[in-house]
C-alpha cells in the first residue's frame, strides 16, 4: 500500500521594511507576537559588524576586507543570544551599521543566514516577521507579505529625540534629525540592495497614524 505523502507546509514570511523610528520595529515585533511567528530584525546584523568594527578601531570606508571578514565570521558563529545584546541599540551602533552595510560583498556575506532565519524559523514556528530595509527586494522578493512603513523625517526625527531624552542622552533635536538625514540618504542612495519599497509592498506613513492604527492597518492588509 502507498504511503500517504505528508506535506511540509510553508513558511508564512512577512516583511516590513523602512526607514528608522518610521515605527517599523514596534510594528513588526508586535506582528511577531500576534501571529507567534519568529522576529527577525535584520539590522542587528549589520549592527554587530559596526560595533565589531569600531571594536577593533576599523573604519568601514578604508578597510573593506576587515569588515566583511567580520560578517564571514559572524555568519560562521552566529547564534541567537547575539541578538540580545544591548549595546546594539544605541545610536553609534546604528551610524556604524550604515557605513558596513552598503558594500555588497558583506551584505552577501550574511544573505544566506538572513534567508534560512527566515525560511526554516527556530523553535518550528510556522511563519517569520522579517524588519529592515530590503527584505522585500532582497532577503526575501517571495515573502507572502510586503509592508513599507515611513514617516516624515520631521516626525520620525522628533521622535527619535524623545526617546533619547527619556533614556537621559544629552543631544538636540537638531543633531538627531540631521543624523537621521545621512542615514536615510546612504541607505536609500547606495547600489546595492538601497532601501526602497518592494514594487508589490503596501507603502503605511505613519506620521499621522498611532501604534494602534499602523497595527490594525497591517492586520487588516493580511
Ligand atoms: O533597522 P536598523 O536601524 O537597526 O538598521 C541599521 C542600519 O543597518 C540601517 O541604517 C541600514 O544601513 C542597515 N540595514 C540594511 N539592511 C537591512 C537592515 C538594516 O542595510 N535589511
Amino acid at each position: 500500500m502507498l504511503k500517504s505523502l505528508t506535506t511540509v507546509p510553508m513558511t508564512q514570511i512577512i516583511t516590513i521594511d523602512g526607514p528608522a523610528a518610521s515605527g517599523k520595529g514596534t510594528l513588526a515585533r508586535r506582528l511577531a507576537d500576534h501571529l507567534n511567528y519568529f522576529y527577525l530584525d535584520t539590522g542587528k546584523f549589520y549592527r554587530l559588524v559596526g560595533l565589531e568594527a569600531q571594536a577593533r578601531g576599523i573604519t568601514p570606508e578604508d578597510d573593506r576586507d576587515a569588515v566583511v571578514e567580520i560578517a564571514q565570521n559572524l555568519a560562521d558563529e552566529f547564534t541567537l543570544d547575539m541578538m540580545d545584546n544591548p549595546k546594539l541599540k544605541s545610536d553609534t551602533a546604528g551610524q556604524m551599521a550604515s557605513r558596513v552595510a552598503p558594500h555588497p560583498p558583506l551584505r552577501q556575506a550574511i544573505l544566506d543566514l538572513q534567508r534560512t532565519l527566515a525560511n526554516t524559523p527556530p523553535q518550528g514556528l510556522s511563519g517569520a516577521v522579517l524588519d529592515g530595509r530590503d527584505c522585500g527586494t532582497v532577503i526575501c522578493p517571495d515573502a507572502q507579505h510586503k509592508f513599507f512603513i515611513t514617516a516624515s523625517t520631521e516626525t520620525r526625527s522628533k521622535r527619535r529625540f524623545a526617546e533619547l531624552q527619556s533614556m537621559g542622552e544629552n543631544t538636540s533635536y537638531e543633531d538627531v534629525f540631521a543624523d537621521m538625514t545621512e542615514r536615510d540618504d546612504r541607505d536609500a542612495n547606495r547600489a546595492e540592495a538601497p532601501m526602497r519599497p518592494a514594487e508589490n509592498a503596501i507603502v503605511v506613513d505613519t506620521s499621522m497614524l498611532t501604534a494602534n492604527q499602523a497595527f490594525e492597518l497591517v492586520v487588516e492588509n493580511l
